[in-house]
């Protein structure tokens, strides 16, 4: 791999198992992305702990202590900025970005939803996922737009429901998932391999398109 890799910049509200997904993948050889900084909104997340552990720039930006949400929004702006991050991965970020915001990395904000989008945005998503009785669940990366998890569709990854899963059996499969798609699914974004259309995405290469739609545990960040 040549030239330049992208600067990403990382939101965590919470626990940051993704994030840490992200930092994992960033640190192999060949990886098209770097994690710039992590910024949360809450000061005790423990996303924050895993940011320093890994030797990245951990920064806080608290919404409770902003007048409003343009103020929140503006810290948030002027910290990626100043670490210049090129991409934006929310990863268990818990506040909706504006239109406003998300217009100053237009195309360039992604997310990942434990669910298989269109179905069961929002919050609990496992919970809404088992008390409608599917018996396929799992995650979506998507681009981000002003809407709760209704952006552009890049990539999602199967599960099933067993008899006798709860929210934390059901969102523990879940996450394995979410692991291994968000790295995968950042890497096709960054090198150009997908690319919004309207309200959906076009993705170049087969193979990779195989890999992301299918639950494959053999298949690696490092593959092509
Ligand atoms: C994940 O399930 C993610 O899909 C959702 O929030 C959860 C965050 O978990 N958006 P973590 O903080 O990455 O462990």
């Amino acid at each position: 791999m040549s030239g330049a890799r992208a600067r990403l910049g990382v939101l965590v509200s919470g626990s940051g198992s993704n994030l840490q997904a992200l930092l994992d993948a960033c640190a192999q050889e060949g990886f098209p992305a770097e994690v710039a900084c992590v910024v949360s909104n809450v000061p005790t997340a423990f996303a924050l702990e895993r940011a320093r552990k890994a030797g990245v720039a951990a920064v806080v930006v608290d919404h409770k202590a902003h007048a409003s949400k343009a103020d929140f929004e503006k810290a948030l702006l002027e910290t990626l900025r100043a670490a210049n991050v090129e991409w934006v991965c929310l990863a268990g970020f818990m506040r909706l970005l504006s239109a406003d915001f998300l217009g100053h990395y237009a195309g360039r904000v992604l997310n990942i939803h434990p669910s298989l989008l269109p179905a069961f945005p929002g919050l609990h998503a496992q919970r809404q996922a088992l008390e409608r009785g599917v018996k396929v669940a799992g995650c979506t990366v998507h681009f981000v737009d002003a809407g709760t998890d209704t952006g552009p569709i890049i990539a999602q990854a199967a599960v099933p429901v067993l008899p006798g899963d709860d929210e934390k059996a059901l969102g523990a499969r879940i996450l394995v998932e979410e692991h291994r798609l968000y790295p995968l699914a950042v890497r096709l974004a960054v090198t150009g391999k997908v690319t919004l259309e309207g309200a959906r995405t076009r993705v170049e290469a087969q193979a990779t398109v195989g890999e992301l739609a299918l639950r494959s545990p053999g298949a690696t960040v490092g593959q092509q």
